[in-house]
């Protein structure tokens, strides 16, 4: 790992958002102000237990020199970063990954689904001031709902009942949209590449990957990229985790 990757071991403060969520954040001035929109983090709690466990945890906020994560609690590794408490130490080493392209004087739609809000909330702040920005949220139940112009819901009740898919295919009836950028599980990112295609509207994913060391060196976290007679693969933690959609060969994902 080079200098600039050095791994650090800072404190942090811990927000409870619900049983399922936590905001973790750190201070630190020099790393705040590489953070782009679209990076992300190699993240682990310091405690013994979860030693190895590198999780990588996109940026959330970045508030002067204080950088935040939004972390779902899923298996042991989020387990241990959505247990730390304030002043517990979380080592880290990033920003690591590409972020997404910046435009301005365009009409924006954001499409997150669960884990994949953190990224595009951060996108948002940048974009909002020079676009026109909407966007959705895709959640499975009440405890993944956060602050978007609209959010769908899959199970229990709500005023946007269904795939955020759904909520994409409704606003495209009723507004011109120059370009998408989405963040969420695989299987909404390739329809909503599906959606913008037929449409002939630009789009940009953050892919999802299991990944082992973040900085472009296993190559554990490829995606075929090119079209489907002629591809190569490309690492998500190093040219991505942001792709052109229309790069990706959806049908080996
Ligand atoms: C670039 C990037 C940014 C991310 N940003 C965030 C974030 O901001 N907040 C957040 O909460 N999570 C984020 N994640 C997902 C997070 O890294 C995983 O949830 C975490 O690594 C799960 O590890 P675990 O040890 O808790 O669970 P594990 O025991 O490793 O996995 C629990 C379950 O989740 C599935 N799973 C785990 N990781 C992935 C993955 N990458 N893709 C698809 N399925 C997976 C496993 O199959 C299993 O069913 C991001 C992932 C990537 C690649
Ligand atoms: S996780 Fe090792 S190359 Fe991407």
């Amino acid at each position: 790992m080079n200098q600039e990757l050095a791994c650090l071991s800072l404190a942090v403060k811990t927000e409870r958002i619900n049983e399922l969520y936590r905001v973790i954040s750190v201070e630190e001035p020099g790393l705040a102000k590489k953070c782009r929109a679209g990076n992300f983090f190699e993240l682990r709690s310091s405690a013994v237990s979860s030693r190895k466990l590198f999780k990588p945890i996109s940026v959330y906020r970045v508030d002067g020199s204080e950088i935040s994560f939004l972390i779902k609690r899923l298996g042991p590794g989020s387990e241990a970063l959505c247990d730390l408490k304030t002043g517990d130490l979380l080592e880290l080493y990033g920003p690591l990954g590409n972020s997404f392209p910046l435009v301005s004087d365009a009409h924006i739609l954001l499409v997150s689904g669960g884990v994949g809000y953190p990224p595009l909330a951060g996108l948002k702040s940048a974009l909002d001031s020079s676009n026109h920005v909407f966007s959705l949220h895709g959640a499975t139940t009440s405890l993944d709902r956060f602050p978007a112009d609209e959010i769908w819901q899959i199970e229990g009740s709500s005023e946007h009942q269904g795939f955020v898919t759904e909520g994409i295919l409704q606003y495209l009836e009723r507004a011109s949209v120059d370009l998408v950028y989405a963040c969420g599980p695989s299987a909404m990112l390739k329809a909503v590449s599906m959606i913008c295609a037929a449409r002939g509207i630009r789009a940009y994913v953050s892919m999802e990957a299991y990944m082992a060391c973040g900085i472009g060196a296993c190559h554990g976290c490829v995606i075929p990229v090119g079209d489907a007679s002629s591809y190569d693969y490309q690492r998500v933690c190093k040219e991505g985790p942001v792709f052109d959609a229309a790069s990706i060969v959806w049908e080996l994902i």
